[in-house]
Protein backbone atom coordinates (compact mmCIF):
# COMPACT_ATOMS: atom_id res chain seq x y z
CA UNK A 1 0.00 0.00 0.00
CA UNK A 2 2.36 2.57 1.31
CA UNK A 3 4.72 1.66 -2.23
CA UNK A 4 1.89 2.09 -3.89
CA UNK A 5 1.23 5.56 -2.53
CA UNK A 6 4.76 6.67 -2.85
CA UNK A 7 4.57 5.42 -6.43
CA UNK A 8 2.26 7.66 -7.58
CA UNK A 9 3.33 10.81 -5.73
CA UNK A 10 5.09 12.58 -9.02
CA UNK A 11 3.81 16.37 -8.04
CA UNK A 12 5.33 18.58 -6.25
CA UNK A 13 4.71 18.58 -2.50
CA UNK A 14 5.55 22.14 -0.60
CA UNK A 15 4.69 23.27 2.97
CA UNK A 16 1.45 24.87 1.62
CA UNK A 17 0.19 20.57 1.60
CA UNK A 18 2.42 19.35 4.71
CA UNK A 19 1.75 22.07 7.25
CA UNK A 20 -1.83 20.85 7.82
CA UNK A 21 -1.20 16.66 7.76
CA UNK A 22 1.28 17.68 10.34
CA UNK A 23 -0.97 19.64 12.07
CA UNK A 24 -3.75 16.75 11.93
CA UNK A 25 -1.22 14.24 13.02
CA UNK A 26 1.36 15.54 15.08
CA UNK A 27 0.94 18.66 16.39
CA UNK A 28 -1.06 18.31 19.60
CA UNK A 29 2.23 16.58 20.38
CA UNK A 30 4.76 18.50 18.86
CA UNK A 31 4.24 22.14 19.83
CA UNK A 32 5.41 24.03 22.79
CA UNK A 33 4.26 22.88 25.72
CA UNK A 34 3.42 19.66 24.80
CA UNK A 35 4.89 16.31 24.86
CA UNK A 36 6.39 16.12 21.76
CA UNK A 37 10.31 17.15 22.04
CA UNK A 38 10.40 19.35 18.72
CA UNK A 39 7.74 22.10 17.17
CA UNK A 40 6.37 21.19 14.09
CA UNK A 41 3.97 24.40 13.84
CA UNK A 42 6.46 26.20 11.57
CA UNK A 43 8.06 25.56 8.28
CA UNK A 44 11.69 25.91 9.91
CA UNK A 45 10.77 23.96 13.30
CA UNK A 46 9.69 21.00 10.45
CA UNK A 47 12.13 21.30 8.06
CA UNK A 48 15.34 21.16 10.82
CA UNK A 49 13.47 17.87 11.36
CA UNK A 50 12.95 16.32 8.56
CA UNK A 51 15.40 13.09 8.28
CA UNK A 52 14.60 12.67 12.18
CA UNK A 53 10.57 12.28 10.74
CA UNK A 54 11.25 10.61 7.82
CA UNK A 55 12.93 7.99 9.39
CA UNK A 56 10.44 7.41 12.48
CA UNK A 57 7.85 7.22 9.77
CA UNK A 58 8.80 4.42 8.02
CA UNK A 59 9.70 2.89 11.13
CA UNK A 60 6.01 3.14 12.22
CA UNK A 61 7.91 4.95 15.74
CA UNK A 62 5.65 7.92 15.35
CA UNK A 63 3.00 9.03 16.01
CA UNK A 64 3.02 7.02 18.73
CA UNK A 65 0.01 3.98 18.38
CA UNK A 66 0.76 0.94 19.81
CA UNK A 67 -2.72 -0.88 19.44
CA UNK A 68 -2.31 -4.18 16.96
CA UNK A 69 -5.49 -4.40 14.87
CA UNK A 70 -8.74 -4.86 16.93
CA UNK A 71 -11.98 -5.72 16.12
CA UNK A 72 -12.98 -2.17 18.15
CA UNK A 73 -12.80 1.06 16.27
CA UNK A 74 -10.49 3.97 18.25
CA UNK A 75 -11.68 6.84 18.56
CA UNK A 76 -8.05 8.43 19.22
CA UNK A 77 -6.07 6.39 16.84
CA UNK A 78 -3.34 7.74 15.41
CA UNK A 79 -2.56 5.31 12.74
CA UNK A 80 -1.51 7.48 9.97
CA UNK A 81 -3.09 7.02 6.40
CA UNK A 82 -0.49 5.66 3.90
CA UNK A 83 -0.88 8.55 1.25
CA UNK A 84 -0.18 10.93 4.41
CA UNK A 85 2.51 8.89 4.71
CA UNK A 86 3.73 8.85 1.32
CA UNK A 87 3.30 12.67 0.46
CA UNK A 88 5.48 13.32 3.71
CA UNK A 89 8.18 11.44 2.68
CA UNK A 90 7.75 12.91 -0.88
CA UNK A 91 8.02 16.87 0.69
CA UNK A 92 11.44 14.81 2.57
CA UNK A 93 12.64 13.56 -0.23
CA UNK A 94 12.55 16.30 -2.67
CA UNK A 95 13.83 19.00 -0.35
CA UNK A 96 11.35 19.96 1.81
CA UNK A 97 9.72 22.80 -0.44
CA UNK A 98 9.10 25.87 1.40
CA UNK A 99 5.31 27.25 1.01
CA UNK A 100 2.40 29.40 2.45
CA UNK A 101 0.52 26.70 4.06
CA UNK A 102 -3.29 26.67 3.56
CA UNK A 103 -5.43 27.55 6.65
CA UNK A 104 -5.25 24.68 10.00
CA UNK A 105 -8.02 24.87 12.05
CA UNK A 106 -6.95 27.62 15.17
CA UNK A 107 -5.83 25.72 18.31
CA UNK A 108 -6.08 27.09 21.80
CA UNK A 109 -2.11 27.93 23.00
CA UNK A 110 -1.89 26.07 25.56
CA UNK A 111 -5.22 22.99 25.85
CA UNK A 112 -5.51 20.87 23.12
CA UNK A 113 -9.61 20.69 24.17
CA UNK A 114 -9.92 24.12 23.92
CA UNK A 115 -10.80 27.00 26.50
CA UNK A 116 -11.43 24.81 29.76
CA UNK A 117 -13.94 25.85 32.24
CA UNK A 118 -11.99 25.74 35.36
CA UNK A 119 -8.31 25.32 35.70
CA UNK A 120 -6.68 23.99 38.77
CA UNK A 121 -3.64 24.11 40.00
CA UNK A 122 -0.86 21.91 42.18
CA UNK A 123 -0.51 24.41 45.15
CA UNK A 124 3.21 24.62 44.32
CA UNK A 125 5.99 23.65 42.08
CA UNK A 126 6.42 20.14 42.85
CA UNK A 127 10.91 18.90 43.09
CA UNK A 128 10.92 15.53 42.28
CA UNK A 129 12.57 13.50 45.35
CA UNK A 130 16.08 12.99 44.02
CA UNK A 131 16.13 8.86 45.57
CA UNK A 132 13.70 8.01 44.05
CA UNK A 133 13.01 7.00 39.94
CA UNK A 134 8.54 7.10 40.59
CA UNK A 135 7.80 9.94 42.72
CA UNK A 136 4.03 9.56 43.50
CA UNK A 137 2.48 13.14 45.36
CA UNK A 138 -1.13 14.09 45.84
CA UNK A 139 -2.86 17.21 46.11
CA UNK A 140 -6.32 18.26 46.95
CA UNK A 141 -8.73 20.54 45.42
CA UNK A 142 -11.76 21.87 47.98
CA UNK A 143 -15.49 21.47 47.21
CA UNK A 144 -15.39 25.85 46.78
CA UNK A 145 -12.98 25.55 44.24
CA UNK A 146 -14.69 22.82 42.30
CA UNK A 147 -17.99 24.88 42.65
CA UNK A 148 -19.38 21.95 44.55
CA UNK A 149 -19.84 23.18 48.06
CA UNK A 150 -23.86 23.36 47.16
CA UNK A 151 -24.47 21.15 44.50
CA UNK A 152 -23.24 18.07 42.59
CA UNK A 153 -21.29 18.67 39.06
CA UNK A 154 -20.28 16.70 35.92
CA UNK A 155 -17.33 16.72 34.11
CA UNK A 156 -17.40 15.98 30.62
CA UNK A 157 -13.96 16.15 29.44
CA UNK A 158 -10.19 16.75 30.89
CA UNK A 159 -6.57 17.53 30.09
CA UNK A 160 -3.24 17.67 32.37
CA UNK A 161 -0.80 20.24 31.40
CA UNK A 162 2.62 19.74 33.07
CA UNK A 163 5.22 22.92 32.80
CA UNK A 164 8.01 19.62 32.85
CA UNK A 165 7.18 17.63 30.31
CA UNK A 166 9.72 14.80 30.95
CA UNK A 167 8.67 13.78 34.78
CA UNK A 168 4.20 13.69 34.66
CA UNK A 169 3.97 10.38 33.61
CA UNK A 170 0.31 9.48 34.61
CA UNK A 171 -2.47 10.94 36.99
CA UNK A 172 -5.24 9.55 38.69
CA UNK A 173 -8.21 11.54 40.16
CA UNK A 174 -9.79 10.35 43.07
CA UNK A 175 -12.92 11.02 45.26
CA UNK A 176 -13.26 9.97 48.25
CA UNK A 177 -9.90 7.77 47.90
CA UNK A 178 -11.85 5.93 44.61
CA UNK A 179 -10.44 6.44 41.27
CA UNK A 180 -12.69 8.06 38.83
CA UNK A 181 -10.66 8.84 36.49
CA UNK A 182 -6.44 8.80 35.08
CA UNK A 183 -4.55 10.13 32.32
CA UNK A 184 -1.18 9.30 30.97
CA UNK A 185 1.50 11.54 29.32
CA UNK A 186 0.48 10.93 25.33
CA UNK A 187 -2.93 11.51 25.97
CA UNK A 188 -3.90 15.16 24.73
CA UNK A 189 -6.66 15.47 26.52
CA UNK A 190 -10.16 13.20 27.62
CA UNK A 191 -13.04 13.30 26.42
CA UNK A 192 -16.39 11.10 26.73
CA UNK A 193 -19.21 11.01 24.61
CA UNK A 194 -22.21 13.03 24.69
CA UNK A 195 -24.41 12.37 27.54
CA UNK A 196 -21.58 10.65 29.91
CA UNK A 197 -19.57 12.74 32.61
CA UNK A 198 -17.51 12.20 35.84
CA UNK A 199 -19.30 13.07 38.83
CA UNK A 200 -18.32 15.43 41.66
CA UNK A 201 -20.47 15.05 44.56
CA UNK A 202 -21.83 17.96 46.37
CA UNK A 203 -19.02 18.60 49.29
CA UNK A 204 -16.15 16.02 48.39
CA UNK A 205 -12.78 17.14 47.60
CA UNK A 206 -10.85 16.13 44.45
CA UNK A 207 -7.28 14.17 44.78
CA UNK A 208 -5.45 14.56 41.78
CA UNK A 209 -2.87 11.80 42.39
CA UNK A 210 0.22 12.50 39.74
CA UNK A 211 2.73 9.65 38.86
CA UNK A 212 6.49 11.42 38.18
CA UNK A 213 8.89 9.14 36.38
CA UNK A 214 12.26 10.50 36.33
CA UNK A 215 14.09 9.95 32.96
CA UNK A 216 16.42 13.32 32.91
CA UNK A 217 18.13 14.24 36.10
CA UNK A 218 18.55 17.73 35.82
CA UNK A 219 15.16 18.46 34.84
CA UNK A 220 13.23 17.39 38.10
CA UNK A 221 11.35 20.59 38.86
CA UNK A 222 7.18 20.45 37.59
CA UNK A 223 3.82 22.32 37.97
CA UNK A 224 0.99 20.36 36.59
CA UNK A 225 -2.30 22.14 36.04
CA UNK A 226 -5.56 20.18 35.45
CA UNK A 227 -8.24 21.39 32.73
CA UNK A 228 -11.93 20.45 33.40
CA UNK A 229 -14.85 21.45 30.89
CA UNK A 230 -18.12 20.58 32.77
CA UNK A 231 -20.96 19.55 31.25
CA UNK A 232 -23.61 21.52 29.57
CA UNK A 233 -26.48 19.46 30.75
CA UNK A 234 -26.89 16.79 33.46
CA UNK A 235 -25.78 13.51 32.13
CA UNK A 236 -27.43 10.21 31.29
CA UNK A 237 -24.62 7.84 32.75
CA UNK A 238 -21.94 8.68 34.80
CA UNK A 239 -17.88 7.77 34.98
CA UNK A 240 -15.46 5.89 36.95
CA UNK A 241 -12.51 3.73 36.83
CA UNK A 242 -12.57 -0.13 37.29
CA UNK A 243 -9.22 -1.15 37.77
CA UNK A 244 -7.94 -5.00 36.69
CA UNK A 245 -4.79 -5.77 38.35
CA UNK A 246 -2.09 -8.49 39.62
CA UNK A 247 -0.42 -8.03 42.80
CA UNK A 248 1.07 -11.18 43.08
CA UNK A 249 3.11 -10.99 39.58
CA UNK A 250 6.70 -12.27 40.26
CA UNK A 251 8.46 -12.29 36.89
CA UNK A 252 11.76 -14.29 36.77
CA UNK A 253 15.38 -12.85 36.35
CA UNK A 254 16.23 -13.67 32.93
CA UNK A 255 13.01 -15.04 30.86
CA UNK A 256 12.54 -13.03 27.97
CA UNK A 257 8.56 -14.26 27.39
CA UNK A 258 7.15 -14.10 30.57
CA UNK A 259 3.24 -14.47 30.68
CA UNK A 260 1.23 -13.14 33.63
CA UNK A 261 -2.77 -13.50 33.20
CA UNK A 262 -5.77 -12.84 35.22
CA UNK A 263 -9.35 -12.31 35.06
CA UNK A 264 -12.11 -9.83 35.77
CA UNK A 265 -15.67 -10.16 36.55
CA UNK A 266 -18.18 -7.39 35.86
CA UNK A 267 -20.32 -7.01 38.70
CA UNK A 268 -22.89 -5.21 36.63
CA UNK A 269 -24.23 -3.99 33.39
CA UNK A 270 -21.39 -1.39 32.12
CA UNK A 271 -20.55 0.55 29.15
CA UNK A 272 -16.71 0.28 28.60
CA UNK A 273 -15.46 3.67 27.34
CA UNK A 274 -11.77 3.92 27.25
CA UNK A 275 -8.42 1.87 28.07
CA UNK A 276 -5.09 2.99 29.72
CA UNK A 277 -2.38 -0.10 30.57
CA UNK A 278 -0.13 1.02 33.63
CA UNK A 279 2.78 -0.87 32.99
CA UNK A 280 6.12 -0.79 33.65
CA UNK A 281 9.74 -1.17 32.11
CA UNK A 282 9.55 -4.69 31.17
CA UNK A 283 6.10 -5.35 29.79
CA UNK A 284 6.43 -5.64 25.99
CA UNK A 285 3.02 -6.64 25.02
CA UNK A 286 -0.31 -6.07 26.91
CA UNK A 287 -4.07 -7.62 26.19
CA UNK A 288 -8.05 -7.84 27.08
CA UNK A 289 -10.40 -9.59 25.45
CA UNK A 290 -13.72 -10.76 26.91
CA UNK A 291 -13.82 -14.41 27.54
CA UNK A 292 -15.11 -16.80 25.01
CA UNK A 293 -14.15 -14.76 22.37
CA UNK A 294 -10.90 -14.92 20.34
CA UNK A 295 -9.99 -11.47 19.73
CA UNK A 296 -8.12 -9.39 21.49
CA UNK A 297 -9.97 -5.88 21.63
CA UNK A 298 -7.46 -4.01 23.05
CA UNK A 299 -3.60 -5.62 21.66
CA UNK A 300 -0.69 -3.29 22.72
CA UNK A 301 2.57 -4.16 21.09
CA UNK A 302 5.04 -3.36 22.12
CA UNK A 303 4.42 -1.56 25.21
CA UNK A 304 6.26 1.50 25.14
CA UNK A 305 6.09 3.07 28.74
CA UNK A 306 7.48 6.61 27.83
CA UNK A 307 5.01 6.73 25.04
CA UNK A 308 1.59 5.91 27.25
CA UNK A 309 -1.46 6.63 26.02
CA UNK A 310 -5.01 5.32 26.58
CA UNK A 311 -7.19 3.98 24.20
CA UNK A 312 -10.46 5.48 23.95
CA UNK A 313 -13.38 3.71 22.02
CA UNK A 314 -14.98 5.00 19.13
CA UNK A 315 -18.59 3.64 20.44
CA UNK A 316 -18.62 1.91 23.93
CA UNK A 317 -18.20 -1.80 24.34
CA UNK A 318 -21.20 -3.05 26.23
CA UNK A 319 -20.02 -6.05 29.15
CA UNK A 320 -22.65 -7.34 30.86
CA UNK A 321 -23.15 -8.06 34.08
CA UNK A 322 -20.83 -11.81 35.08
CA UNK A 323 -18.85 -10.84 31.58
CA UNK A 324 -15.21 -12.14 32.07
CA UNK A 325 -12.73 -10.41 30.85
CA UNK A 326 -9.17 -11.87 30.60
CA UNK A 327 -6.23 -9.70 30.84
CA UNK A 328 -2.98 -10.57 29.78
CA UNK A 329 0.85 -8.68 29.82
CA UNK A 330 4.31 -10.39 29.01
CA UNK A 331 7.07 -9.19 30.44
CA UNK A 332 11.09 -9.45 29.30
CA UNK A 333 13.26 -9.44 32.09
CA UNK A 334 16.39 -10.45 30.01
CA UNK A 335 19.59 -8.31 28.84
CA UNK A 336 17.62 -8.67 25.78
CA UNK A 337 15.44 -5.97 26.96
CA UNK A 338 16.86 -2.55 26.58
CA UNK A 339 14.80 -0.91 28.65
CA UNK A 340 15.43 -3.57 31.46
CA UNK A 341 16.46 -1.41 34.74
CA UNK A 342 18.77 -4.08 36.16
CA UNK A 343 22.13 -4.48 34.77
CA UNK A 344 22.23 -7.83 37.22
CA UNK A 345 19.44 -9.73 36.93
CA UNK A 346 17.17 -10.62 39.71
CA UNK A 347 13.21 -11.52 40.02
CA UNK A 348 10.98 -8.76 39.36
CA UNK A 349 7.62 -7.93 41.56
CA UNK A 350 4.49 -5.62 41.69
CA UNK A 351 5.65 -1.91 43.00
CA UNK A 352 5.36 1.12 41.66
CA UNK A 353 8.98 2.16 42.20
CA UNK A 354 10.60 2.34 38.65
CA UNK A 355 12.55 -0.98 39.23
CA UNK A 356 10.24 -3.45 39.52
CA UNK A 357 6.69 -3.95 37.57
CA UNK A 358 2.83 -3.51 37.53
CA UNK A 359 -0.24 -5.07 35.86
CA UNK A 360 -2.62 -2.50 35.76
CA UNK A 361 -5.54 -1.67 33.31
CA UNK A 362 -7.91 0.89 33.95
CA UNK A 363 -11.47 1.09 32.21
CA UNK A 364 -12.93 3.89 32.20
CA UNK A 365 -16.78 2.80 32.29
CA UNK A 366 -19.96 3.66 32.98
CA UNK A 367 -23.59 3.16 34.38
CA UNK A 368 -27.03 5.29 34.45
CA UNK A 369 -27.24 7.84 36.77
CA UNK A 370 -29.28 7.29 39.31
C1 LIG B 1 0.62 11.63 21.18
C2 LIG B 1 1.79 12.45 21.08
C3 LIG B 1 2.61 12.44 19.82
C4 LIG B 1 2.18 12.53 18.52
C5 LIG B 1 0.76 12.67 18.00
C6 LIG B 1 3.38 12.50 17.71
N1 LIG B 1 4.49 12.39 18.49
FE1 LIG B 1 6.42 12.39 17.87
N2 LIG B 1 7.05 12.21 19.81
C7 LIG B 1 6.23 12.16 20.90
C8 LIG B 1 7.05 11.97 22.09
C9 LIG B 1 6.52 11.88 23.51
C10 LIG B 1 8.38 11.90 21.66
C11 LIG B 1 9.62 11.68 22.52
C12 LIG B 1 9.95 10.23 22.48
C13 LIG B 1 11.03 9.88 23.45
O1 LIG B 1 11.24 10.59 24.41
O2 LIG B 1 11.64 8.84 23.22
C14 LIG B 1 8.34 12.07 20.22
C15 LIG B 1 9.48 12.05 19.42
C16 LIG B 1 9.47 12.29 18.05
C17 LIG B 1 10.65 12.39 17.23
C18 LIG B 1 12.08 12.30 17.75
C19 LIG B 1 12.48 10.89 17.88
C20 LIG B 1 13.86 10.78 18.37
O3 LIG B 1 14.54 9.93 17.85
O4 LIG B 1 14.25 11.54 19.27
C21 LIG B 1 10.23 12.59 15.95
C22 LIG B 1 11.09 12.78 14.70
C23 LIG B 1 8.79 12.62 15.96
N3 LIG B 1 8.36 12.43 17.24
C24 LIG B 1 8.00 12.78 14.85
C25 LIG B 1 6.61 12.76 14.86
C26 LIG B 1 5.78 12.91 13.68
C27 LIG B 1 6.31 13.12 12.28
C28 LIG B 1 4.48 12.83 14.10
C29 LIG B 1 3.24 12.90 13.26
C30 LIG B 1 3.21 12.13 12.04
C31 LIG B 1 4.50 12.65 15.53
N4 LIG B 1 5.81 12.61 15.95
C32 LIG B 1 3.37 12.56 16.32
C33 LIG B 1 4.86 12.28 20.91
C34 LIG B 1 4.06 12.36 19.79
Amino acid sequence: MLLVALASQSQQVSWREVAPLLDRWCNSCHRAGQVGPFDFTSYDGASAYAPEIARDLLAGKMPPWHSKPSPLAYSNSRQVPDEVIAKLLHWINTGTQPGKPLPTPKRHPQWNLGAPDLVLSQPKEHTVDAEKTVDIVSFEVSPAELGTDKQDRFFEAFEFRPSNRNLLHHAVLKIDSQPIAAWALCDNGIRLEAGVAWMLPKGAPLTVELHYFKRNLRLARDLTRLALYFAKQKPIRSATLLEITKPDLRIPAGVNLHLEKTVLRVAENLRLHSILPIFQLLAEDVRLRLKGEQDYFLWVAPFEHHLMSSYQLAKPLLLASDAVIEAEAVYDNSTQNENNPHQKLREVRFAENGLDETFRFWLTVSRPLR
